[in-house]
């Protein structure tokens, strides 16, 4: 049949399209004036599973600059001005993409799944159907098994977006890797926006019943240097979901009030975190999911970080209905990172916003189950700033 008009006009802006994309591309990598937001792609010359891996830079206008790779969409670092204008990383992890690959990091700027966080047990059931996974924390299942998401490879694409500058990641976890049903299919965008916005778009689908719950596990630490307990915190919830001793939710959602996980109000980590609140004891400190207060479905504000001697913010806005505040317990000084610095206890923390923990387990909870011509999609923004 030949073509109309309108098909040669839509395939000749294709084409436009394509090339306007390649240039961007190309033209971002040569010195830009100042203030222009690039997006920069740059190959290593390492290769996972025959593919290259491959280091994608975003800047924007206002100084801000997030680096994330294709293996694990990791966020190799994430730079901010502090109120006197100094920039700094305030992200741990590895300056050379390579060392990610001996597989002892503790998931930092990772993308976590198929399952952020633990599925007690190692299994579940889905439509009466036994699924058995890697029981690779203690007797449960943690942040995808064995090899999740954070330890493969994905593919990355500078993409268009009217809000900024953008990064796609995408990849299709197979039919029972790791144990999990169905093919899913993923694309992961990270958006910096000239107003110092990191937004991280999730998308997937599946072509059978599967569960999911995808979350971004970046160790934040506004100061660049030391622990975090100086750091004020506040997260928007009234409950949270206590843990048994292996970390997993009883089933409760608990008041806040009255005890070291009320965030309500900001206040310093460092305050109750060698609580004895038997909750504290479980997680070693804040490793616990909060119930997030929301006024219905979208984007709401899930927590704020501040930290009062660089004078820089962090506020988390998340579709989700939960929260991960990590407090860094399990760093012991044992991991030598990015300026040669040793990650001791406590010297980042997570705001990971997620579905609660082991809810395939729990039928009260809000549902992780994905249906063939469903779509998962969510979104968490982090905006960074000084006061
Ligand atoms: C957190 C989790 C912690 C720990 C950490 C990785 O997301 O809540 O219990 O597993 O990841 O070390």
């Amino acid at each position: 049949m030949p073509k109309s008009g309108y098909d040669n006009t839509l395939s000749a802006m294709r084409t436009l399209l394509a090339v306007a994309a390649v240039m961007s591309v190309a033209l971002t990598a040569a010195p830009q004036p100042p203030g222009k937001p690039t997006v920069t792609r740059t190959p290593t010359q390492i290769d996972v599973d025959g593919k290259r891996i491959e280091v994608f830079t975003l800047t924007n206008a206002a100084g801000v600059e997030v680096t994330a790779m294709t293996y694990g969409a990791i966020i190799l670092s994430w730079k901010t001005p502090d109120r006197t204008g100094k920039s700094t990383d305030i992200v741990l992890g590895f300056e050379d993409p390579a060392r990610y690959l001996k597989g002892d990091s503790p998931y930092f700027g990772a993308i976590v799944g198929r399952y952020g966080n633990r599925i007690g047990g190692a299994r579940f059931v889905l439509d009466g159907k036994p699924y058995a996974l890697a029981a690779n924390d203690g007797p449960n299942h943690l942040h995808g098994g064995k090899r999740g998401f954070d330890k493969v490879i994905w593919d990355g694409e500078p993409v268009k977006d009217s809000r900024g500058v953008s990064v796609a990641f995408t990849r299709t976890s197979p039919d029972g890797e790791e144990g999990y049903p169905g093919a899913l299919t993923m694309r992961v965008t990270y958006t910096l926006t000239p107003k110092n916005e990191l937004i991280v778009d999730y998308l997937a689908t599946t072509d059978k019943p599967t569960v999911v719950n995808l979350t971004q596990h970046s160790y934040f630490n506004l100061a660049g240097d030391g622990d975090i307990l100086g750091h004020e915190l506040r997260i928007n919830a009234d409950r949270y979901t206590p843990v048994d001793k292996t970390l997993i939710p009883t089933g409760e959602l608990a008041p806040v009030e009255g005890t070291p996980f009320d965030f309500r109000k900001p206040m310093r980590i460092g305050a109750r975190v060698a609580s004895e609140h038997p909750q504290m004891q479980f997680g070693r400190g804040y490793d616990h999911n909060w119930v997030l207060a929301r006024a219905g479905a979208g984007l709401s504000v899930a927590a704020e970080l501040y930290e009062p001697s660089s004078g820089r913010s962090l506020q988390v806005s998340t579709t989700e209905p939960g929260l991960q505040f990590y407090s860094g317990n399990f760093l012991d000084g044992t991991l030598t990172g990015k300026g040669n610095r040793v990650y001791k206890h406590r010297n980042g923390l997570c705001l990971e916003t997620q579905h609660f923990p082991d809810s395939p387990n729990k039928a009260s909870f809000p549902t992780t189950v994905l249906r063939p011509g469903e779509k998962y999609r969510t979104q968490t923004v982090f905006v960074t700033g000084v006061r």
